[in-house]
């Protein structure tokens, strides 16, 4: 049903200097796998067939990463070491149409998001912000989905977050509420404490009809300069229904050094090949 998934790498990484000044923080890795693969495979897993990527110039490495490397391949091949070969050239990508287009300045997401429309066209289509990595069962985006396929308005992930920190998000002012579900009244963009309609902070995981595209294109740049997703969303709240819908597992900012190491441990934790040395070397540590 959601064919196409647009995901924004464009952005600088300055929170993450030196690290990415060389590489894209897109392609820092959680153990080993980049960011931005966690992203796409959540994507591929709930039907998407092509991921659009909004990038800029230095970050010609995400589309060498998504690329099949065929020498590499063979020499895998002919060292017998065949275990390796879906790791560097998974199947579920074989399938996949990775688009890259260039977002030449950075005017905030709602602007990277526009980029995305001629090849979006009138599909509804997924957006993922990579740093906001999510485990669960049932992945955000599926959850999403759920939601889509039963209202086909447009849908975003949210979570509650303490209030001192709510000036981070866009955060919606619920309206209704049934259970998980929630039909948003209103939404603002990185409001004061003071200011906040409620503490359900926005992730990066979200489901449009293309209809948002035109909500985009008269949205003007905001305060520090950016045209927001979340003015768009404002919009389109004053001609369609929009859900929030209250995300059900856990959640790890990556964008922040707290949330990206936070993200390693809890992976490293679950990894069968290297828990039980990480909870030894924890507790020596602790
Ligand atoms: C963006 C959005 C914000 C959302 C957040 C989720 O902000 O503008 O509404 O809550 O992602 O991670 P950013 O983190 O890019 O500043």
């Amino acid at each position: 049903m959601i064919k196409k998934a647009v995901l924004p790498v464009a952005g600088f990484g300055t929170r993450f200097l030196p690290a990415s000044k060389a590489i894209p923080k897109e392609m820092l890795p959680i153990i080993d796998k980049p960011l931005v693969q966690y992203a796409v495979e959540e994507a591929i897993n709930i039907g998407v067939e092509e991921i659009i990527f909004i990038t800029s110039p230095e970050k010609f490495s995400i589309k060498k990463h998504f690329d099949t490397n065929h020498g590499f391949e063979s020499r895998l091949k002919n060292s017998k070491k065949l275990e390796m070969i879906d790791r560097l050239n998974p199947k579920i990508f074989k399938e996949i149409k990775f688009h890259y287009i260039l977002q030449e300045e950075q005017n905030g997401l709602g602007h990277a998001v526009l980029h995305a429309e001629k090849v979006v066209g009138k599909d509804p289509f997924a957006v993922l912000l990579p740093d906001d990595l999510f485990f669960s069962k049932k992945s955000c985006l599926s959850q999403l989905l759920d939601i889509y396929k039963k209202t086909e308005s447009s849908v975003i992930a949210v979570n509650k977050i303490d209030k001192e920190n709510i000036h981070k998000y866009g955060v919606i002012k619920p309206g209704e509420i049934k259970e998980k579900l929630i039909k948003i009244e209103d939404i603002v963009e990185k409001p004061s404490y003071e200011e906040a309609p409620s503490d359900i902070a926005v992730c990066g995981r979200y489901i449009f009809n293309a209809s948002i595209f035109k909500f985009l294109k008269s949205t003007n740049f905001d305060k520090s300069g950016e045209i927001q997703l979340t003015d768009a969303i404002k919009k389109l709240l004053q001609e369609e229904r929009v859900y929030a819908s209250i995300y059900d597992g856990e959640k790890f900012d990556c964008g922040s050094k707290k949330g990206f190491v936070h993200a390693t441990i809890a992976l490293a934790l679950r990894n069968e090949s290297i828990s039980e040395d990480i909870k030894k070397i924890i507790k020596e540590i602790v």
